[in-house]
């Protein structure tokens, strides 16, 4: 890994309170964010979350690398819905801070508030990279590195990150004060080490630590499954939001839940899924149109009575109008059962790029 030892600069002070007042968090719309997700929170994701009433969205980690070497179907990753109503982040991952400076510049162009740099993905194709969770393991270099990134770009730098890269390299403190040097606007924290994977619980606790010492917001994450679970984890560990992932596929209301909103017209299912059709059908063929919805219907009817049998079911209907009338007749059949709990001891998605 190539680190040089670049002198490191540093911010000059600004209070926590300025940063809350005037940086970018100060515009969200609700402090309940969708959290990245790789292979679902594409524009049709963000779009049908920004409907439904999340505060931030951002994309799926994406290569900076890809952006500036490769495809359409790469910079189709960074596009940005239309009349966003929630700000839009794109998550940017790569080896050195001027291929993410560079790929920046299609970022901003593509419409999207800010970029976050991912520092939480454990999965070692990444890390072998020095990227993702690796970047946590040696804090002055992160300083470095996301100085370079911040005084290369011209739209806010934010980060997501884990709590280190094991129970002996919690860093996490190191690596927020890094970030708070180096200029960024927040930092978001999945409360695991990158060793945890996705195991145990996610360490609130250290958390709240965290938020009380930090001169920047902190945005936590890690195992919210309940609209409940997020408020009162937003009070107590007094971080600035809370990012939702899992729990938002299981049940895609929950910001509206948050926020103390009514479901309305969404509040049955199949009005959510024809939603995410009509998206999908803009943006891809068939083939993706029909990955997409067969994933998102299984995940909305989990728990049910009868899940598992069309989950099975599903993965042998070949076309879009079958796949949502075999779906209207399963709601149908649990309509009068209460939406099924997301357990605490449930294993659900234990799998992930943050
Ligand atoms: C399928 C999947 C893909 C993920 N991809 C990303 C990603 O691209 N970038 C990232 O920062 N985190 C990613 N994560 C981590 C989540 O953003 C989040 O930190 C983690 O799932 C814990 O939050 P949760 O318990 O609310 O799901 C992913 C998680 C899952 C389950």
């Amino acid at each position: 890994m190539n680190r040089p030892n670049s002198h490191i600069v540093h911010r000059t002070d600004t209070h926590p309170a300025e940063l809350l007042r005037d940086g970018l968090i100060a515009r969200a719309r609700n402090p309940f964010w969708l959290a990245p997700m790789a292979g679902i929170t594409d524009i049709c994701y963000r779009q049908l979350m920004d409907e439904l009433g999340s505060g931030i969205l951002v994309s799926e980690l994406v290569s900076a690398k890809g952006l500036l070497y490769s495809s359409g179907k790469t910079h189709k990753m960074i596009a940005v819905h239309r009349d966003a109503e929630a700000m839009v982040g794109i998550q940017l991952f790569g080896e050195s801070a001027e291929d993410i400076t560079n790929a920046a510049h299609f970022v901003k162009e593509a419409g999207a508030a800010f970029v976050d740099i991912n520092l939480g993905c454990p999965v070692k194709k990444v890390v072998k990279k020095g990227c993702g969770a690796a970047l946590m393991r040696d804090p002055a270099y992160l300083e470095t590195f996301l100085t370079k990134i911040r005084s290369g770009i011209d739209i806010p730098l934010t980060v997501k990150m884990r709590t280190g890269w094991s129970p002996e390299e919690l860093t996490i403190h190191e690596c927020v004060t890094a970030a708070y040097n180096s200029g960024c606007e927040w930092a978001a924290i999945h409360g695991r080490t990158r060793a945890q994977g996705y195991d145990g619980r996610a360490d609130w606790d250290l958390i709240a630590e965290v938020k009380q010492k930090a001169k920047l917001p902190i945005i936590g994450n890690g195992d919210i499954r309940t609209a409940e679970q997020a408020q009162q984890l937003l009070k107590e560990s007094g971080v600035d939001a809370v990012m939702i992932g899992r729990g938002a596929l299981r049940n895609p209301w929950i910001f509206k839940e948050c926020v103390g909103l009514d479901r309305g017209d969404s509040e049955d299912p199949c009005v959510v899924l024809d939603r995410y059709l009509e998206l999908l059908r803009e943006e891809y063929d068939l083939r993706n149109t029909l990955i997409y919805l067969r994933k998102f219907a299984a995940w909305l009817v989990y728990g049910y009575p009868g899940a598992a049998a069309f989950r099975g079911a599903m993965y042998h209907i070949l076309t879009v109008d079958a796949i949502v009338q075999s779906a209207r007749e399963f709601f149908d059949k649990v309509a009068h059962l209460p939406q099924p709990r997301f357990e605490a001891t449930e294993t659900f998605m234990a799998g992930g790029h943050g």
